[in-house]
Formats: structure tokens, sequence, C-alpha cells
């Protein structure tokens, strides 16, 4: 510590405390050198990631545009609406609230602006790819609404959408949900609207997921048919942790009122600032072209586990993320997992459609490819990635075995450095 520093305000993180210094430098070893396979992880941009570790973060903003509870906020209310015009730009969206400070947040705003407690809602099962903002029992959603949900085909792993008529027919919800967190295919959010129109219900579109997808025109938008649009601003899309709505122009002040004040108070201004950064970079061509590439490796990477044996729920993907049903190969979820991380590659357990297993177990993995395309991997190493996790999941796996992958994995990883070397002081 500098002798000279009387508040310690000018001290940097590595002097001040080298505890949490290490652990962030090892944690970006960790990144740097695993093959991060879970779809709901991405690599932020290093713009990004400044402008939400920048001086914003120490402004408080409460209120919206010139509508402010402090003074000083000239700066925080130039930097929200460029990124409120940004957002509805990138999306072709007629109002965005950028404050929500997550997507469980964004949600929880929708219900709050557009229900009542007890109303009815359809949403997608947990347990078949849905959200556990989507009506768990276990969330506010399951607990303060009525919940309907609807799920996938046994045989097709598909969202059967004359089913999802059949049933909002019949429960007449005040909304619908479309929208998933492990759905590999693509959603037909016209057709959620033709269903809602029939029933009266207002229809959520929850894109947290596919949000870069749609952004780059490479999944089809809801913002067309759907009367609100939440999503995660962290995961295809790229920005910092949070999330952003979108909606037509006569919900807008109902959805506002909802962020704030009714469910947060201060907006993080700082997280603003990275998703207006995250919001320009999404318009790019460089972006579009990692999307198309992040759906292309998803190809690549589901053909080639399913060449190795896997089964893929649905047998496929049409976005960034695949559901390995793990039935056939004796391993849970949970354990696939962890042998997958011994040997370098991170992935998520996860339900399968009509699993039978707890979710803390599960019979599925959820592989995606956003992380590993943003570092520029391509085709060949899917069919490399495939063949590791064949290995690292086979009958013949042994500690010597997955050490020998993950050093494998280590050496391979060096080819796409995600930010670069770093300076001695920092860390990213
Ligand atoms: C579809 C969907 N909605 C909402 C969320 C919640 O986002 P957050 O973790 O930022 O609260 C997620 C996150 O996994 C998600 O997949």
């Amino acid at each position: 510590m500098t002798a000279e520093s009387l508040t310690g305000l000018d001290i940097s993180l590595d002097q001040v405390d080298p505890e949490i210094f290490q652990i962030l430098r090892e944690e970006q070893e960790r990144q740097e050198s695993s093959i991060v396979l879970i779809p709901s992880e991405n690599y932020a941009p290093l713009s990004v990631l400044e402008a939400s570790a920048s001086v914003l973060a120490n402004k408080y903003a409460e209120g919206y545009g010139d509508n402010r509870y402090y003074n000083g906020c000239r700066n925080a209310c130039k930097v929200e609406s460029i990124a409120i015009e940004r957002a509805c730009s990138l999306f072709g969206a007629e109002h965005a609230n950028v404050q929500p400070h997550a997507g469980a947040q964004a949600n929880l705003a929708i219900y709050y602006a557009l229900l009542e407690q007890g109303d009815r809602v359809l949403a997608m099962n947990l347990d078949h790819g849905g959200h556990l903002t989507h009506g768990q029992k276990i969330n506010y959603s399951g607990r303060w609404y009525e919940i309907g949900a609807y799920g996938v085909d046994p045989d097709t792993g598909r969202i059967d959408m004359d089913a999802v008529e059949s049933l909002a027919l019949e429960f007449q919800p005040r909304m619908i949900i479309a929208g998933a967190s492990a759905y590999p295919r693509t959603v037909d959010f016209e057709r959620f609207r033709s269903i809602a129109d029939q029933v009266g219900a207002y229809l959520l579109a929850d894109i947290s997921h596919i949000a870069g997808l749609i952004a780059a025109e490479v999944h089809p938008s809801p913002v067309p048919f759907a009367d609100v649009v939440t999503s995660t601003t962290h995961k295809t899309l790229r920005g910092p942790r949070g999330a952003v709505i979108l909606c037509k122009k006569e919900l807008a002040r109902r959805i506002d009122r909802a962020v704030f004040p009714g469910i947060q108070s201060g907006p993080l201004m700082h997280v603003i600032a990275a998703k207006a950064v995250a919001f320009l970079e999404a318009a790019t061509e460089r972006f579009r072209t990692t999307q198309k590439q992040t759906v292309a490796n998803a190809t690549h990477l589901a053909h080639a586990l399913i060449e190795h044996g896997f089964d893929l729920v649905s047998g496929g993907t049409d976005n960034h993320l695949m559901l390995v049903d793990l039935n056939r190969s004796g391993r849970t979820g949970a354990e696939a997992a962890d042998l997958l991380e011994e040997s370098g590659i991170v992935v998520n357990k996860n339900p399968i459609p009509f699993d039978t297993r707890s979710p803390r177990i599960t019979s599925g993995i959820r592989p995606g490819t956003p992380a590993v395309t943003s570092r520029g991997m391509g085709a060949a190493d899917m069919r490399q990635i495939a063949q590791w996790m064949h290995s690292a999941l086979s009958p013949a796996s042994s500690p010597d075995l997955r050490l020998e992958i993950r050093e494998e994995i280590r050496t391979h990883c060096q080819k796409f450095p995600v930010y670069g070397p770093l300076p001695d002081s920092k860390f990213r």
C-alpha cells in the first residue's frame, strides 16, 4: 500500500486486496484454459467489461429521463438514453427499459405490470426447458399466479403448437410466455401470438437465451408479435450481467413504472453503460458473423456427438444449444458434468423432458456454443470437443485419461486467447 494515500480511494485492487486479486486471476486462468459449453455463459468484450467497471458505479439515478430523484445525473441520463435508443434500433422495438438488474427482475416487472395476483399464466414446463421465473412452485411466479404448463411432444422433443393452443383455450390464461432456458429448436412466436389473440392473453417472449441470435437475424424475432419481450444481456448477446425489456409504446409507461418504483430502486448505471456498448457491438457485422458461427458450431457439435453415439433431445438443434439425453450411457447429468469438468470442459447438468431424476442429478447435460465461438473456435474444434466429451464419458474413462484430456485442452485453448496477454496489475 502506498504511504501517501490517506483515503485509500486511489489504491488499486492488487495492492489493497491481494487475496481477491489472486482469485480473480485464477478465475481468468480457468476461463482461458477451459472449454466453456454452458450456453447461458459467454465472454463479454473488454469494452463491455471496462464500461461496467467504470465510475458510473458511484452514481444514484433513480427515475427516468430528466425526471430523476437525485442531482448530478447529467451523464447517467445521457448514457441511459443512448442505451435505450440502441436497444430499440437493434431489435426494431418501440420502447426499451434498460434498468432491470437481471432476467429474473425483468420477468417480475412484467408480472407486476400486466397481472393481478392469482391471474393465470401459461408457460413452458421447467422440466421441458422453461425457466424458474415462468411459474416454478419455488419461485414467486409459481406462488403468486396460477400456472398452466405446456411442454414438448414426447416423440419429437418439440413444442406441439396445436397442444399449446388446446391448452390455452381450456385454461384461458391472462398471459402466455414463449421462451425457454433449454429448448434447442426455433420458437414459433407468430403462432404464439395467434394463440394469445384467441384467448385475449398478453404474449411475453422471454428471449434471454437467443437474444444475440435474434439481433443477428439467425432466429426469427418476437418483436412484431409479442406485447412484451424480456431478455438477459449477458448470454448470446455478450453484454454485462443484466436485462432489458422491449415493448410497444402503449405499454411503455406501465412497464417503466413496474421496474421503478415497482420492483427496483437505484439503476446500475455502470451496467447500463455496458449494455449500451453491447447493443452497439451487437449491431456490427463481426457480431452477426459470430452469431451465425455460434449456430453453425452448435450444428457441428450436435452432429459429432450423434456420431459418437449420444442421444440428443429432438435429434439436434436449430440454435446455440443442445440437450444430451444420457440415459443410454448409464451416467447421470451430475456425474457427466463432473467428469467433463475434470477434463477441462464445463457444462451444466440439465433435466431432459420427462426426466425421472431430480434437478440436482438429472439425466442430461445442456452444451452450447456461444463462449467457444466468441473465442474463435470453428467446425474442426467442435469435432475435437465431441471426441473429448466421448472419451471423458466413455466406460474406459479414468482419472489418468481425464488428466490427459485436461492437458490437451489447456494447450488447445492457448490457440484461442480470450483477452490476450494482461498488464501486470490488471485482471479482465
Ligand atoms: C429464459 C430465461 N429467463 C430468465 C433468466 C433469468 O436471468 P438471470 O439469471 O439474469 O436472473 C434466464 C437465466 O438463466 C433464462 O434462461
